[in-house]
């Protein structure tokens, strides 16, 4: 999809589909809707007035109503979608009205759109005081452009009849008044942002045979060459030559090599201040190893990449916009299956040493199937190793997430206030949703071992938490963030504003998380 900026009269812009966001500015409940169009152009506001007289559209959030030939207008069509309730409308309504607006395009052929930047309304009467949204037009316009990139992705790729209905060009019509930098560099990030989350939901889409560990390391590596960003793709022997007993334990009963993907990005200039190190899980499929899963939804196993896939994608939005901090990224690649060189329940596996005076941590593997907590135990370690100062790592870590969040929110962890904070205001941006959980040392004991330094489950209750821990061991002191995505990486039903199947989550918050310690 292009995106481009229009500044021309709203009401002389030529398209297939012109779409203006509305709010209900009532602010009784169950008040009679008092209908509002973002915008200050006269001419817009004539031309759905009739209709909106009429009360057959309400403005309510991704309700979408459409006028052929609207009078007045140059438009062939003009949507109107809706945003809500004024007083709580905010950006992130906006990147779903806008991917709404794509949504409705795309089944109906129509390959070429222009959605109006939300600008405040003038205000009509007193009820309105204070009702209406407050948008940052830079906000706004980046949310607008992410939303219509990311309703544009469907998961077919693989249908021999696939049509190819993607909307080939964006138009944002800003009109008169609008805070036109804003709205360029919006546009901009929003058109990054847009693409690294589908490049990310690409990865996770495709399935185990043909993205195996090594498809992922040759696919970060095109992508940091395409981007500008170093790259190693490492396998078997790095593993050993690193002691990595923890990723490696998962790795031996495959016979796809593991892929060690180190992405760096190193921007001119920055010698010091932190580095930060973003560790991702990149399971092309688990099929729970000797523990192995029931057949059931076993072929969902092939999302169990998204923490690294969202790594990956975050890496090349992070090329582009180029903020002034140190990045690693590593991905931690393998298969997880059952055969005569896998592990066993029993086993006990050394993981990498933390330093060269440091043996590394013994683990007594209970269950083959808790190996994403493996393979990152080793990528936290190495990302240490490498001068990560702050980690991140994202991971579809257990199902335990699920029971806790459903699949609405996805669940953070962290053992350091500040550096959770920082993730919390990076989700004021992204609109992602996580909800913290604890990390107390009190759940420790649940992975004591008799025999090792800790075992690799810790029982039904608080399983989200116990995998947390697990991890906890590895960073030590370093200050850390967890996100299991387990629950929201993939969406079994389509939203009117995106497709079904794989969301691309975590990527934009963690771009963000990133920025805050820019400079
Ligand atoms: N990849 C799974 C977690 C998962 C479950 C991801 C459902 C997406 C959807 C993970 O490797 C796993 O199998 N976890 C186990 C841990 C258990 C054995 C302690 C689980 O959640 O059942
Ligand atoms: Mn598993
Ligand atoms: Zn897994």
């Amino acid at each position: 999809m292009n995106t481009n900026l229009s500044e021309s009269p709203i009401d002389s812009v030529e398209t297939e589909l012109l779409t203006v966001f509305a709010v209900d500015a009532a602010n009784e409940k169950d008040a009679k809707p008092e209908i509002r169009l973002m915008t200050q152009d006269d001419g817009l506001r004539r031309a759905a007035q009739a209709v909106l007289a009429g009360g057959e559209f309400r403005a309510e959030a991704n309700e979408a109503l459409l006028l052929h030939a609207p009078v007045g207008l140059k438009a062939k069509r003009l949507l109107l979608t809706g945003l809500g309730k004024a007083a709580k409308a905010t950006v992130h309504d906006v990147r779903k009205a806008a991917g709404t607006a794509v949504r409705f395009a795309k089944p109906r052929a129509i390959r070429e759109i222009a959605i109006v930047a939300p600008a405040t309304y003038p205000v009509a009467n007193d009820s309105d005081k204070g009702g209406a949204p407050r948008l940052d037009p830079k906000l706004a316009v980046r949310a607008l452009v992410e939303g219509a990139l990311v309703a544009d992705f469907d998961p077919d790729t693989y249908r021999s009849d696939r049509k190819d209905r993607s909307v080939q060009s964006l138009q944002v019509v800003t009109g008169a008044g609008f805070d036109r930098a804003a709205a360029e560099a919006g546009l901009r990030e929003g058109a990054i942002v847009g693409e690294a989350q589908n490049f990310t939901r690409s990865l996770v889409n495709e399935p185990g045979n043909r993205l195996t560990p090594t498809a992922l390391g040759q696919r970060a590596a095109e992508m940091c060459r395409e981007f500008g960003l170093s790259c190693e793709v490492h396998s078997t022997e790095k593993l050993r030559e690193l002691k990595m007993g923890a990723f490696w334990s998962v790795a031996q009963g495959s016979d796809e090599p593991p892929a060690l993907i180190v992405m760096r990005y190193e921007p001119q200039g920055v010698t010091s201040g932190p580095v930060l190190g973003l560790v991702g899980k990149g399971i092309t499929f688990d099929t729970g190893g000797i523990s192995i899963k029931p057949a059931d939804n076993m072929e969902k196993m092939k999302y169990d990449m998204a923490g690294g896939a969202a790594m990956i994608g975050a890496m090349r939005a992070i090329a582009l916009l180029q903020p002034k901090v140190r990045v690693i990224g590593i991905v931690c690649s393998a298969e997880n299956m059952p055969s005569g060189k896998a592990q066993k329940p029993g086993d006990v596996q050394v993981a990498m040493p933390a330093g060269p005076d440091r043996p590394g941590k013994s683990i007594e593997i209970i269950n083959t199937d808790a190996e994403g907590r493996l393979v990152l135990a080793d990528g936290l370690t190495y990302a240490k190793q490498l001068g990560a100062t702050h980690l991140i790592d994202a991971a579809t870590l257990t199902g335990a997430i699920s029971v806790a969040l459903g699949v609405i929110n996805a669940g953070v962890f962290s053992n350091d206030d500040a550096t959770c904070a920082e993730f919390a205001e990076a989700l004021k941006i992204s609109g992602e949703r996580f909800w913290r959980l604890p990390v107390d040392d009190d759940y420790r004991e649940l992975i004591r071992s008799q025999i090792a330094d800790m075992k690799n489950t810790g029982g039904r209750y608080g399983g989200a938490i116990t995998a947390a821990m697990f991890l906890k061991e590895f960073v030590e002191e370093t200050p850390w963030v967890h996100l299991d995505i387990a629950g929201v990486a993939w969406q079994d039903e389509a939203k009117p504003w995106v497709a079904a199947g794989p969301s691309g989550v975590a990527m934009r918050s963690i771009l963000e998380w990133v920025r805050r310690y820019e400079g």
